[in-house]
């Protein structure tokens, strides 16, 4: 039996379980993950260090000229967000970056240079890759394109659980509110707006665990990869 190598593109609301699926469906097939939603973090967490006005178009352009984001899988063969040549991984997951992601992201700039970075990342194929906007304008013609939702309090339990395990203790209105917040802003702007892509599987996390989903969306992608 021959397999062809295709891309998977999971797109969704925040904290559905996108990440953790797309790492281990990721793992099992033998591709490469890449977190499209790190990227924007990263270039957030420059633009709240660097000070820079979110609405000045130039300053914008000439500090994306000095961004340069990596990845690199550590010891324990998980791939982690470099900065600059930083470990931001850490970092970038924090409230502070979460607060200011999707006023970011909505900025034309940003996403034309992210885009242009993930489209290469993916040429090759073999990626599994997880983010907004990924089946509609990253990859419109990827093999298999996933939407994922849950219930909002599902997403914010789960959120807060991610926190805490990087000691952050989060009250549970607060990460509602941005979970809201971010959802509000991410399905409503103007540039790539979060939305089903037509062709798109919808997965709903709410009563399924992360098995689940992993086995369900490798039994896809192996349905997409067989070479008759
Ligand atoms: O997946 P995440 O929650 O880490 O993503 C952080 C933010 O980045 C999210 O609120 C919207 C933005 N984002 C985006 O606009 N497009 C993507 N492809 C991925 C993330």
């Amino acid at each position: 039996m021959r397999f062809k190598k295709i891309v998977i593109a999971i797109d969704g609301y925040s904290a559905c379980g996108k990440s953790t699926t797309a790492k281990q469906v990721a793992a099992i097939l033998g591709y490469r993950y890449i977190d499209s939603g790190a990227m924007y973090r990263a270039v957030t967490l420059y633009f709240l260090d660097h000070h820079i006005a979110l609405t000045n178009p130039k300053e914008i352009f000439r500090a994306l000229t000095q961004i340069n984001i990596t990845f690199n899988v550590n010891s324990k063969n998980v791939s982690e967000t470099y900065l600059n040549g930083l470990n931001v991984e850490n970092d970038i997951r924090k409230m502070r970056v979460s607060e200011n992601v999707s006023q970011v992201s909505a900025i034309k700039e940003v996403r034309t240079f992210l885009v242009d970075q993930q489209r290469k990342m993916g040429k090759e194929r073999g990626v599994v890759m997880d983010g907004r906007d990924i089946g509609t304008v990253v990859f419109p013609t990827a093999e298999l394109k996933l939407f994922m939702t849950a219930d909002i309090l599902v997403r914010a339990f789960r959120r807060q659980r991610e926190l805490l395990q990087r000691n952050s203790m989060v009250d549970l209105d607060e990460v509602i509110e941005n979970l809201v917040q971010r959802d509000k802003i991410d399905t409503t702007r103007l540039e790539s707006p979060l939305k089903q892509a037509e062709d798109a599987i919808i997965i709903d996390t709410t009563h399924i665990t992360i098995d689940e989903q992993v086995d369900e969306v490798v039994r896809l992608a192996l349905a997409k990869t067989i070479v008759p």
